[in-house]
Protein backbone atom coordinates (compact mmCIF):
# COMPACT_ATOMS: atom_id res chain seq x y z
CA UNK A 1 0.00 0.00 0.00
CA UNK A 2 0.99 3.44 -0.16
CA UNK A 3 3.58 2.39 -3.08
CA UNK A 4 3.32 3.20 -6.75
CA UNK A 5 2.54 0.28 -8.52
CA UNK A 6 3.94 -1.21 -11.45
CA UNK A 7 1.14 -0.65 -14.60
CA UNK A 8 -0.80 -3.98 -15.61
CA UNK A 9 -1.75 -4.80 -18.99
CA UNK A 10 0.17 -1.99 -20.30
CA UNK A 11 4.11 -1.13 -20.43
CA UNK A 12 5.18 -3.63 -17.49
CA UNK A 13 7.89 -1.68 -15.39
CA UNK A 14 6.54 1.99 -16.06
CA UNK A 15 5.31 3.55 -12.72
CA UNK A 16 1.79 4.76 -12.60
CA UNK A 17 1.43 8.75 -11.34
CA UNK A 18 -0.78 8.76 -8.36
CA UNK A 19 -2.84 11.04 -9.89
CA UNK A 20 -3.86 9.15 -13.53
CA UNK A 21 -7.23 9.01 -13.71
CA UNK A 22 -9.86 6.57 -14.38
CA UNK A 23 -11.25 7.64 -17.70
CA UNK A 24 -15.16 6.53 -17.86
CA UNK A 25 -16.82 6.74 -21.06
CA UNK A 26 -20.30 6.62 -22.20
CA UNK A 27 -22.65 8.60 -25.04
CA UNK A 28 -24.48 10.79 -21.99
CA UNK A 29 -25.06 10.52 -18.23
CA UNK A 30 -25.40 6.77 -18.56
CA UNK A 31 -21.56 6.32 -16.96
CA UNK A 32 -22.99 8.05 -14.22
CA UNK A 33 -24.72 4.69 -12.89
CA UNK A 34 -20.95 3.61 -13.16
CA UNK A 35 -19.24 6.15 -11.18
CA UNK A 36 -21.71 5.86 -8.23
CA UNK A 37 -20.66 2.60 -7.84
CA UNK A 38 -16.43 2.95 -8.61
CA UNK A 39 -16.72 5.89 -6.18
CA UNK A 40 -18.20 3.86 -3.21
CA UNK A 41 -15.76 1.14 -3.70
CA UNK A 42 -12.23 3.92 -4.83
CA UNK A 43 -13.62 6.73 -3.18
CA UNK A 44 -9.67 8.10 -3.74
CA UNK A 45 -9.38 7.66 -7.42
CA UNK A 46 -8.81 10.94 -9.39
CA UNK A 47 -11.83 10.23 -12.35
CA UNK A 48 -12.58 12.02 -15.69
CA UNK A 49 -15.93 11.40 -16.79
CA UNK A 50 -15.97 11.50 -20.76
CA UNK A 51 -19.47 12.13 -22.54
CA UNK A 52 -19.79 12.22 -26.22
CA UNK A 53 -22.94 14.26 -26.32
CA UNK A 54 -22.52 15.32 -29.40
CA UNK A 55 -22.64 12.02 -30.77
CA UNK A 56 -26.25 10.84 -28.22
CA UNK A 57 -27.91 8.73 -28.46
CA UNK A 58 -25.38 5.64 -29.81
CA UNK A 59 -28.71 3.14 -29.92
CA UNK A 60 -29.65 4.45 -32.93
CA UNK A 61 -26.52 4.90 -34.57
CA UNK A 62 -25.20 1.93 -37.23
CA UNK A 63 -22.82 -0.34 -35.76
CA UNK A 64 -19.39 0.93 -37.58
CA UNK A 65 -20.57 4.19 -36.80
CA UNK A 66 -19.99 3.61 -33.34
CA UNK A 67 -16.86 1.23 -33.66
CA UNK A 68 -15.45 4.70 -35.73
CA UNK A 69 -16.20 7.07 -33.18
CA UNK A 70 -15.33 5.02 -29.97
CA UNK A 71 -12.57 3.97 -31.37
CA UNK A 72 -11.43 7.67 -32.79
CA UNK A 73 -12.59 9.55 -29.26
CA UNK A 74 -10.72 6.88 -26.68
CA UNK A 75 -7.74 6.89 -28.50
CA UNK A 76 -7.36 10.87 -28.75
CA UNK A 77 -8.75 11.31 -25.38
CA UNK A 78 -6.01 8.13 -23.80
CA UNK A 79 -2.94 10.36 -25.79
CA UNK A 80 -4.34 13.50 -24.31
CA UNK A 81 -5.40 12.24 -20.56
CA UNK A 82 -2.92 9.60 -19.85
CA UNK A 83 -5.76 7.46 -18.08
CA UNK A 84 -4.70 4.57 -16.15
CA UNK A 85 -7.80 2.79 -17.18
CA UNK A 86 -10.53 3.14 -19.52
CA UNK A 87 -14.07 2.10 -18.72
CA UNK A 88 -16.47 1.85 -21.23
CA UNK A 89 -19.58 2.72 -19.22
CA UNK A 90 -21.97 2.10 -22.10
CA UNK A 91 -23.42 -1.23 -23.12
CA UNK A 92 -23.96 -0.02 -26.58
CA UNK A 93 -20.28 1.02 -27.25
CA UNK A 94 -19.18 -2.28 -25.44
CA UNK A 95 -21.30 -4.94 -27.06
CA UNK A 96 -19.79 -3.59 -30.54
CA UNK A 97 -16.54 -1.90 -30.14
CA UNK A 98 -14.94 -3.29 -27.02
CA UNK A 99 -12.80 -5.40 -28.93
CA UNK A 100 -11.58 -2.87 -31.63
CA UNK A 101 -10.77 -0.59 -28.76
CA UNK A 102 -8.87 -2.93 -27.05
CA UNK A 103 -6.77 -3.76 -30.44
CA UNK A 104 -5.67 0.05 -30.48
CA UNK A 105 -5.36 0.91 -26.99
CA UNK A 106 -2.56 0.04 -24.39
CA UNK A 107 -3.86 0.99 -21.40
CA UNK A 108 -6.59 -1.78 -19.78
CA UNK A 109 -10.22 -1.62 -20.93
CA UNK A 110 -13.33 -2.55 -19.33
CA UNK A 111 -16.62 -2.34 -20.69
CA UNK A 112 -19.88 -2.74 -19.74
CA UNK A 113 -21.91 -6.21 -20.31
CA UNK A 114 -25.65 -6.74 -20.39
CA UNK A 115 -25.99 -8.15 -16.76
CA UNK A 116 -27.63 -11.32 -17.97
CA UNK A 117 -25.63 -14.15 -15.49
CA UNK A 118 -26.65 -12.52 -12.39
CA UNK A 119 -30.32 -11.96 -13.51
CA UNK A 120 -29.98 -15.75 -14.39
CA UNK A 121 -29.01 -16.73 -10.97
CA UNK A 122 -31.66 -14.94 -9.61
CA UNK A 123 -35.40 -15.31 -11.32
CA UNK A 124 -37.27 -17.73 -9.72
CA UNK A 125 -39.70 -17.55 -12.83
CA UNK A 126 -37.22 -18.61 -15.11
CA UNK A 127 -38.20 -15.31 -17.14
CA UNK A 128 -35.87 -12.45 -17.44
CA UNK A 129 -36.40 -9.49 -19.26
CA UNK A 130 -33.89 -7.59 -21.23
CA UNK A 131 -34.20 -3.31 -21.58
CA UNK A 132 -31.60 -1.69 -24.10
CA UNK A 133 -31.10 -0.11 -26.37
CA UNK A 134 -32.10 -1.00 -30.20
CA UNK A 135 -28.53 -1.72 -31.21
CA UNK A 136 -27.74 -3.23 -27.85
CA UNK A 137 -30.60 -5.94 -27.87
CA UNK A 138 -29.78 -7.52 -31.29
CA UNK A 139 -26.04 -7.64 -30.77
CA UNK A 140 -24.63 -10.62 -31.04
CA UNK A 141 -22.84 -10.54 -27.63
CA UNK A 142 -25.63 -10.73 -26.10
CA UNK A 143 -26.89 -14.01 -28.20
CA UNK A 144 -23.71 -15.37 -26.68
CA UNK A 145 -24.80 -14.48 -23.33
CA UNK A 146 -28.08 -15.64 -23.11
CA UNK A 147 -26.67 -19.30 -24.58
CA UNK A 148 -23.99 -19.00 -22.09
CA UNK A 149 -25.74 -17.96 -19.06
CA UNK A 150 -29.36 -18.25 -19.43
CA UNK A 151 -30.18 -21.18 -21.33
CA UNK A 152 -32.83 -22.90 -20.11
CA UNK A 153 -34.38 -19.43 -19.13
CA UNK A 154 -36.57 -17.15 -21.26
CA UNK A 155 -34.61 -13.64 -22.22
CA UNK A 156 -37.85 -11.52 -23.43
CA UNK A 157 -35.98 -8.60 -24.57
CA UNK A 158 -37.34 -4.77 -25.82
CA UNK A 159 -35.01 -1.73 -27.17
CA UNK A 160 -36.20 1.43 -24.59
CA UNK A 161 -34.85 4.39 -26.14
CA UNK A 162 -36.99 6.51 -24.64
CA UNK A 163 -35.12 5.46 -21.33
CA UNK A 164 -32.33 7.42 -22.69
CA UNK A 165 -33.93 10.85 -22.69
CA UNK A 166 -35.85 10.28 -19.69
CA UNK A 167 -32.66 9.78 -17.24
CA UNK A 168 -30.79 12.75 -19.40
CA UNK A 169 -33.85 14.98 -19.00
CA UNK A 170 -34.01 13.39 -14.61
CA UNK A 171 -30.68 14.36 -14.30
CA UNK A 172 -30.86 18.08 -15.60
CA UNK A 173 -33.33 18.41 -13.25
CA UNK A 174 -36.74 18.25 -15.50
CA UNK A 175 -39.75 16.36 -15.19
CA UNK A 176 -40.11 13.42 -17.58
CA UNK A 177 -43.97 12.25 -17.96
CA UNK A 178 -44.03 8.28 -16.32
CA UNK A 179 -45.86 7.26 -19.27
CA UNK A 180 -42.68 6.68 -20.92
CA UNK A 181 -41.49 4.76 -18.26
CA UNK A 182 -44.79 2.63 -18.11
CA UNK A 183 -44.21 2.03 -22.03
CA UNK A 184 -40.94 0.37 -21.14
CA UNK A 185 -42.38 -1.76 -18.85
CA UNK A 186 -45.59 -2.68 -21.50
CA UNK A 187 -42.95 -3.68 -24.02
CA UNK A 188 -41.66 -6.72 -21.78
CA UNK A 189 -44.53 -7.22 -19.75
CA UNK A 190 -46.86 -7.05 -22.99
CA UNK A 191 -44.82 -10.14 -25.10
CA UNK A 192 -46.17 -13.80 -24.53
CA UNK A 193 -44.80 -14.84 -21.42
CA UNK A 194 -43.64 -11.42 -20.27
CA UNK A 195 -46.32 -11.35 -16.82
CA UNK A 196 -43.84 -13.86 -15.27
CA UNK A 197 -40.57 -11.62 -15.68
CA UNK A 198 -39.65 -11.66 -12.40
CA UNK A 199 -36.13 -10.30 -12.95
CA UNK A 200 -35.51 -7.37 -15.68
CA UNK A 201 -31.36 -6.58 -16.88
CA UNK A 202 -30.82 -3.06 -17.51
CA UNK A 203 -28.66 -3.19 -20.20
CA UNK A 204 -27.87 0.72 -20.72
CA UNK A 205 -26.10 2.24 -18.33
CA UNK A 206 -28.71 4.97 -18.32
CA UNK A 207 -31.81 3.16 -16.85
CA UNK A 208 -30.53 2.78 -13.37
CA UNK A 209 -30.42 6.16 -13.11
CA UNK A 210 -34.45 6.37 -13.22
CA UNK A 211 -34.68 2.58 -11.49
CA UNK A 212 -37.19 4.38 -9.22
CA UNK A 213 -39.46 5.29 -11.74
CA UNK A 214 -39.22 1.95 -13.79
CA UNK A 215 -40.19 -0.08 -10.53
CA UNK A 216 -43.10 1.88 -10.03
CA UNK A 217 -43.70 1.09 -13.62
CA UNK A 218 -43.33 -2.14 -13.21
CA UNK A 219 -44.69 -3.21 -10.17
CA UNK A 220 -44.27 -5.08 -7.02
CA UNK A 221 -42.06 -8.49 -7.96
CA UNK A 222 -40.08 -7.83 -10.49
CA UNK A 223 -36.04 -6.78 -9.57
CA UNK A 224 -33.68 -5.19 -11.51
CA UNK A 225 -30.47 -6.01 -12.02
CA UNK A 226 -27.06 -3.91 -13.75
CA UNK A 227 -23.46 -4.41 -14.33
CA UNK A 228 -22.47 -1.31 -12.60
CA UNK A 229 -21.20 -2.87 -9.03
CA UNK A 230 -19.53 -5.43 -11.35
CA UNK A 231 -17.74 -3.18 -12.87
CA UNK A 232 -16.56 -1.04 -10.02
CA UNK A 233 -15.38 -4.38 -8.46
CA UNK A 234 -13.51 -5.34 -12.23
CA UNK A 235 -11.82 -1.58 -11.63
CA UNK A 236 -10.67 -2.22 -8.29
CA UNK A 237 -9.11 -5.42 -9.21
CA UNK A 238 -7.11 -4.40 -12.12
CA UNK A 239 -6.18 -1.21 -10.37
CA UNK A 240 -5.09 -3.18 -6.73
CA UNK A 241 -1.99 -1.56 -5.27
CA UNK A 242 -2.05 1.40 -7.27
CA UNK A 243 -1.92 5.07 -5.19
CA UNK A 244 -3.85 6.87 -5.95
CA UNK A 245 -3.87 11.19 -5.34
CA UNK A 246 -6.50 13.70 -6.62
CA UNK A 247 -4.44 17.21 -7.08
CA UNK A 248 -7.54 18.62 -8.72
CA UNK A 249 -10.85 18.33 -8.15
CA UNK A 250 -12.20 15.44 -10.64
CA UNK A 251 -13.26 16.46 -14.69
CA UNK A 252 -16.31 15.88 -16.71
CA UNK A 253 -15.52 16.53 -20.48
CA UNK A 254 -18.00 16.54 -22.95
CA UNK A 255 -18.20 16.23 -27.09
CA UNK A 256 -19.82 19.36 -28.47
CA UNK A 257 -21.17 20.85 -31.78
CA UNK A 258 -19.81 23.57 -32.82
CA UNK A 259 -23.04 26.60 -31.95
CA UNK A 260 -24.46 23.39 -30.62
CA UNK A 261 -26.09 22.24 -27.17
CA UNK A 262 -24.91 22.85 -24.39
CA UNK A 263 -26.79 20.13 -22.16
CA UNK A 264 -23.71 19.95 -19.73
CA UNK A 265 -24.90 23.39 -18.06
CA UNK A 266 -28.77 22.12 -16.59
CA UNK A 267 -26.33 18.69 -15.80
CA UNK A 268 -23.96 20.90 -13.16
CA UNK A 269 -25.63 19.72 -9.89
CA UNK A 270 -25.83 16.33 -10.49
CA UNK A 271 -22.25 16.08 -11.78
CA UNK A 272 -21.15 18.28 -9.15
CA UNK A 273 -22.93 15.70 -6.37
CA UNK A 274 -21.09 13.20 -7.55
CA UNK A 275 -17.36 15.00 -7.52
CA UNK A 276 -17.26 16.22 -10.69
CA UNK A 277 -16.63 19.44 -10.45
CA UNK A 278 -14.73 20.72 -13.39
CA UNK A 279 -16.26 21.02 -16.52
CA UNK A 280 -15.14 21.12 -20.43
CA UNK A 281 -15.54 20.92 -23.70
CA UNK A 282 -13.51 17.91 -25.55
N1 LIG B 1 -25.71 4.52 -22.11
C1 LIG B 1 -25.69 3.78 -23.32
C2 LIG B 1 -25.74 2.28 -23.05
O1 LIG B 1 -25.35 1.83 -21.99
C3 LIG B 1 -26.58 4.10 -24.46
C4 LIG B 1 -27.29 5.38 -24.64
C5 LIG B 1 -27.34 5.80 -26.10
O2 LIG B 1 -28.23 5.37 -26.85
O3 LIG B 1 -26.45 6.59 -26.45
O4 LIG B 1 -26.14 1.52 -23.89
Amino acid sequence: MGQIAQQQGGETGTAIDPAAPLLLFDSGVGGLSVLDEVRRLLPQAPVIYAADTAGLPYGSKSEAEIAARVSGLLGRMTERLHPRLVCIACNTASTIALAAVRDVLEVPIVGTVPAIKPAAALTQTGVIGLLGTAQTIRQAYVDRLEAEFASGKTLLRHAAPELVGAAEATLRGEPVDPAVFARAAAGLLGQPGGAAIDTVVLACTHFPLVSAQLAQAFGPGVRFVDGAAGIARRIAFLTHGQAFARREPDLALFTARPGGPEPWRALEPSLAARGLKRITVF
